[in-house]
């Protein structure tokens, strides 16, 4: 699955910032989205839109002028669709400092030329910790599509 990962760097600058000095947060969850576009077309090698983000949780303030990772990767494949993981780490050019500053795991579904979904390859997992990953990734897709039906139900009530 490492084949999958997709880093996007980014140096922030004042068209990214409020007035405070601090990196909006659609700026950051813009560039995780992209970052885990990428990542599910290298592994499904078609088109993939974004079905879902899990929420996200911003753990320090980005200040402008600082360094922006984000790395993303394929946890788990299903039927069409795929869990991305991303990391998002900001680092002071100046100092050196790096903070992990948010994650997320995205949904991205793969689609044909019509817009449909359309079927991936499966993970090929190989290590330790590529097992721990899809292993969880099936806990949060339990959870989400649980979550999807209890709503779905509820509204039929
Ligand atoms: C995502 C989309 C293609 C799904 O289409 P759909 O007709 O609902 O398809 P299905 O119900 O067959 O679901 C397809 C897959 O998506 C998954 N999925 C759909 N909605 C989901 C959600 N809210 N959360 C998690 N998974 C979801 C399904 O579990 C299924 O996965 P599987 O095939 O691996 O089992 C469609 O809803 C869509 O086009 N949404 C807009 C996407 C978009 O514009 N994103 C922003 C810009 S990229």
């Amino acid at each position: 699955m490492d084949e999958t990962t997709t880093i996007l760097v980014k140096w922030t600058g004042l068209h990214d910032a409020n007035n405070a000095g601090h990196i909006h947060g659609g700026t950051v969850m813009k560039l995780c989205d992209e970052a885990a576009g990428l990542a599910a077309m290298r592994h499904a090698r078609t088109p993939a839109v974004t079905a879902a983000m899990d929420r996200m949780a911003f753990l320090h303030p980005v200040r402008l002028g600082e360094v922006l990772t984000f790395k993303a990767r394929v946890n788990a494949a299903w039927h069409t669709s795929m869990e991305v993981g991303v990391r998002v780490e900001a680092e002071n050019p100046l100092t050196g400092d790096l903070r992990h500053t948010s994650s997320a795991y995205f949904t991205m579904v793969a689609i044909d030329e019509r817009g449909d979904p359309t079927p991936v390859p499966p993970c090929v997992v190989e290590t330790d910790e590529e097992r721990r990953r899809e292993r969880e990734a099936q806990l949060r897709r339990a959870n989400r599509l649980g979550e999807r039906e209890q709503i779905m139900d509820a509204r039929q009530q």
